[in-house]
């Protein structure tokens, strides 16, 4: 691998705006500190550092350099963050020699996309005149049917299935994903649009009838193993980039919706492919922005949902938006019928989840009945109870008090019982990290580690020391730091991370090393006094092996070098 254009990309791109565009970070002190995306938490327990360029979390013990980072976070490949980094800072990366991870699905993911070529190609024949006419007439055009690699699946029943088991693909597995169906072809006659997973990878298909029949309107890929529905997000890793530039991402229904937005130039859209929505893909979608837009269809099904969903995201933390549209419509017929400047209104105006929640609640209460009217300000105030923004729930009480005539103070007692049951009921208490109690031996191995990725001097000294560490993992370390020093003639942590990347080994002890956060510096006797350790600890190991050896040795002569050999180390100690 070519480490010298990895490490002039990573010199050129800040850590902490890379970070930065994708979890909200605050300064304090040195470090920037953010909720860390890598374990469940809702606590501030990353830390990432301009100086140092690398990032760790102190709960989970996630760490290392941008590269890494976006590799975990995005599940990219090394070459491919390399690639997309380069691009921003106008490095061309060519052909890094990157070996591509290989996996065992990949020849089912090889399967979809010779699928998604063939329905493409099928589209475009004369096969495909009934079926581009549709299109057509549904304003989707050839840009778009492009760029949505839309296909066509062919009446005959078993095109598809004969062709992949020509190219040697077994018929077991193109059932297994949902291609075939027995002997004979899945989709029949269909508009086809292929579905990918968060990796860009083809994992599935929706068909569409376009003529009436009397069949389902969609047929789509059943689960398998490369296809996960709870993980499913329409349109993922497109709508990815253009939701971090514009800080938002919007959430619609069905993928003619999405595909609807893009026609107007809206590209930071992903569908559910439903109502439902999974804690899964609410973790995915908050990778993207945490401005959500929740933009269902306006008839009851899409309503109630906004209402669950925007509840479960309340839950996680987040309060989305909504757009609700008159009640026959979808985005897509919304669009159609009232333009782009109408829906970028509505969206320039959406609400906020728990107004919108107000207004549903207010919807069928009888005012009259005070039993029913103080019912509702009771439900209300448990809605407000959930806010944090304090000047947004005085102006909501104050609103409620003067619409139904009550006393502030009234209301505000209330709400407070409120507050304390919540308190009790959804106050997550973050694991502490499990408290290891190191002694003096292992304390001195850290420090010296420690202190070496982050002194040349040390390292130096260290050398000269010529330690002995008796854990592997201690030992793998400090050769690899050695090694890179005298190679590179100085170290960074940040470039250490890059010429370490895909050994894990070397990874895991890292992070280990680096999650202990001592000082920084040291001084030289403080350091000697650490050598002095690990020294006397390897020598009262070598004498213990060395006992056991004698032991079990029978030749007198042999016993006697060994005890020679012992008695030699003794008189080193003290
Ligand atoms: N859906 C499905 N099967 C159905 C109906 C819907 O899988 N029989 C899924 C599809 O992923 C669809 C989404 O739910 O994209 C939304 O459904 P719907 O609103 O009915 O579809 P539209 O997007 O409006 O599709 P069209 O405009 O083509 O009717
Ligand atoms: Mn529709």
């Amino acid at each position: 691998m070519n480490n010298d254009v990895a490490n002039e990309i990573r010199n050129k791109v800040d850590i902490v705006d890379v970070i930065g565009q994708r979890i909200p970070l605050v300064k304090k002190g040195k470090n920037y500190w953010g909720v860390c995306p890598f374990h469940d938490d809702t606590n501030p327990s990353m830390s990432v550092s301009r100086d140092k360029q690398i990032y760790k979390c102190f709960s989970c013990g996630a760490a290392g350099n941008v590269f890494t980072f976006l590799m975990n976070y995005d599940h990219l490949e090394f070459r491919d963050v390399l690639s997309y980094l380069g691009d921003k800072v106008g490095i061309k990366v060519g052909n890094v020699k990157v070996s591509k991870k290989t996996t065992k699905y990949d020849k089912l993911y090889e399967a979809n996309s010779l699928a998604v070529k063939y329905f493409q190609n099928n589209l475009s024949t004369t096969n495909g005149r009934k079926a581009r006419e549709y299109l057509k007439k549904r304003g989707i055009d050839d840009k778009l049917i492009k760029k949505f690699e839309i296909g066509l699946s062919l009446p005959d029943r078993d095109d598809l299935t004969k062709l992949l088991t020509n190219k040697k693909y077994d018929i077991s597995m193109l059932n297994d994903i949902g291609l075939s169906n027995d002997t004979h072809d899945m989709y029949v006659d269909r508009i086809m649009f292929p579905l990918k997973d968060i990796n860009d990878r083809y994992v599935g298909f929706s068909g569409r009838i376009y003529y009436d029949a009397d069949t389902s309107k969609y047929i789509n890929t059943k689960e398998s193993p490369i296809f996960i529905k709870g993980e499913m997000l329409y349109n993922y890793v497109s709508a990815r980039e253009v939701a971090r530039e514009k800080k938002q991402i919007i959430v619609m229904e069905g993928f003619m919706d999405v595909i609807r937005a893009s026609s107007i130039g809206i590209d930071n859209v992903v569908a559910l492919m439903g109502t439902a929505m999974t804690h899964e893909q609410i973790k995915l979608i908050r990778k993207l922005s945490n401005n959500i837009v929740l933009c269902l269809d306006g008839d009851d099904p899409g309503v109630n949902a906004m209402l669950k969903n925007g509840e479960l995201l309340l839950q996680d933390g987040v309060e989305v938006k909504i757009i609700k549209l008159p009640h026959e419509d979808d985005p897509d017929t919304y669009i159609i019928n009232n333009g782009r400047d109408s829906f970028i209104n509505l969206l320039e105006n959406a609400i906020n989840f728990s107004d919108f929640k107000l207004s549903m609640m207010k919807k069928n209460v009888n005012f009259n009945s005070i039993e029913d009217k103080s019912k509702y300000i009771n439900n209300v105030l448990r809605e407000i109870s959930k806010l944090d923004d304090s000047v947004r729930v005085e102006i909501m009480l104050k609103d409620i008090a003067k619409e139904y005539d009550l006393s502030y103070n009234t209301l505000e007692k209330q709400l407070l019982e409120y507050k304390d049951k919540k308190v009790v009921n959804t106050k997550i208490i973050s694991k502490p990290r499990k408290v290891i109690k190191k002694d003096k031996y292992q304390k001195a191995v850290e420090q010296v580690l420690y202190f070496m990725l982050n002194n040349d001097w040390v390292i130096n000294k260290s050398i000269r020391a010529n330690l002995n560490y008796l854990d592997d993992k201690y030992r793998l370390l400090n050769a690899e730091i050695i090694y890179y020093y005298n190679n590179y003639g100085q170290i960074s942590v940040a470039d250490f991370y890059t010429y370490i990347q895909g050994r894990d080994e070397v990874i895991q002890v890292l992070n280990d090393i680096l999650a202990c956060d001592y000082n920084e510096n040291v001084e030289e006797d403080e350091l000697e006094e650490y050598f002095k350790v690990i020294k006397s600890q390897s020598k009262k190991k070598e004498i213990e092996r060395l006992t056991t050896l004698i032991k079990n040795e029978y030749d007198p002569l042999k016993q006697a070098e060994i005890a020679n050999k012992i008695m030699e180390l003794r008189k080193g100690e003290q």
